[in-house]
């Protein structure tokens, strides 16, 4: 069983206001630890439906074809027909984020091993600590079976090129594909991002990961961004830091460029249950590409966000 959470995005970049037009719930705080089990977890949604480009909502108002609305879909991934048929059929208008738990034994993760490249499974022996090792064989094998799906190819077959700055994409020009990717993990959660002609970055993080993140904060976040991290009861501020933490990676894996001295020039917005919206960009960027981040529901305890081309 796939969840899927549906949402209609307007073209538009930073600044846009977002209308969400369905009205599915992305709402994933407050499930039991083992939400990520849409047989068990009465938050997922556990319908699988063909996705509607009419607004739902009522009293939503109509959206010009002009606005070429996008589609933002979360889906739990499982190795079945159905998970395998909606990854194949994403549109050409649609991100699709698939959400995964990787398997806590070895010998399930032992079975992925074979499904990585050479190069994939040498880097996979460099590891020395187990958890990093498995978030790798788990994070690419999913990519594997997912763009397989997509581009109805062996996952094994695959060949990622790398650019400058290490962000994985499809090298076979054969396969005649726009399909863009990105993924993140973090534990046993690992997030893809997949669309069609379009860059996209996903970032998640464990709350619980840092313990200095005030430090951190200082660092990364420009004085506004402070300010309005410093205003929020102590309870909030850890969400708010890995909510603003979360949006910026997102944006800067978009672009490929990963982590940067000028993280403070990207600014999100932060505080928990705000609209995730990028505000503004380093100097000399704004006009290069349109860019909008949305949230991804995910476990408690876990951020995360997604950052794409309008
Ligand atoms: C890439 C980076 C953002 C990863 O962040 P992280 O929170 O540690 O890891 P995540 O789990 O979110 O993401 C890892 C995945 O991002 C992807 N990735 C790697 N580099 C990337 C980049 N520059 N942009 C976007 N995605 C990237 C990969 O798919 C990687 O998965 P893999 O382990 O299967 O290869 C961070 O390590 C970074 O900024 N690196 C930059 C490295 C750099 O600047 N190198 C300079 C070379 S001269």
């Amino acid at each position: 069983m796939s969840l899927s959470v549906t949402e209609l995005i307007p073209s538009g970049g930073i600044g846009d206001t977002w209308r969400a037009a369905v009205s599915h719930s992305t709402g994933f705080r407050g499930c039991t630890s083992n939400c990520l089990n849409p047989a068990t977890c009465p938050r997922w949604r556990r319908r699988w439906e063909p996705y509607s480009t009419v607004p739902r909502k009522k009293n939503a108002r109509p959206i010009p074809a002009t606005e070429r609305p996008m589609q933002i879909s979360f889906h739990e991934w499982e190795d079945s027909a159905v998970a395998h048929r909606a990854a194949a059929s994403i549109g050409s208008d649609e991100v699709q984020v698939w959400i995964a738990r990787a398997p806590s034994d070895e010998a399930r993760l032992t079975a992925l091993d074979c499904q990585l490249s050479p190069d994939e499974r040498a880097r996979a022996d460099r590891f020395r600590v187990s958890e990093p090792r498995r978030q790798f064989v788990f994070g690419r094998a999913l990519l594997r079976q997912l763009l397989g799906a997509c581009l109805n190819v062996e996952p094994v077959t695959l060949a990622f090129g790398y650019h400058p700055r290490g962000k994985p994409f499809l090298a076979q020009s054969g396969l005649n594909s726009d399909l863009r990717f990105n993924l993140s993990h973090s534990g046993l959660i690992v997030a893809i991002a997949l669309a069609h002609g379009r860059e996209v970055g996903v970032d998640l993080e464990s709350i619980h990961r840092l313990d200095d993140w005030p430090l951190l904060a200082e660092r990364i976040f420009s004085s506004r961004e402070l300010c309005e991290l410093r205003a929020l009861p102590a309870s909030k501020q850890r969400e708010a830091f890995f909510n603003g933490w979360t949006r910026k990676e997102a944006y800067l894996k978009a672009t490929s460029e990963g982590l940067t001295d000028d993280l403070p020039a990207i600014e999100v917005t932060l505080v928990p249950g705000q609209k995730p919206q990028l505000l503004r960009l380093p100097a000399g960027l704004e006009g290069a590409h349109q860019w909008a981040i949305q949230g991804i529901p995910l476990p408690p305890d876990f951020a995360g966000a997604l950052a794409f081309e309008t």
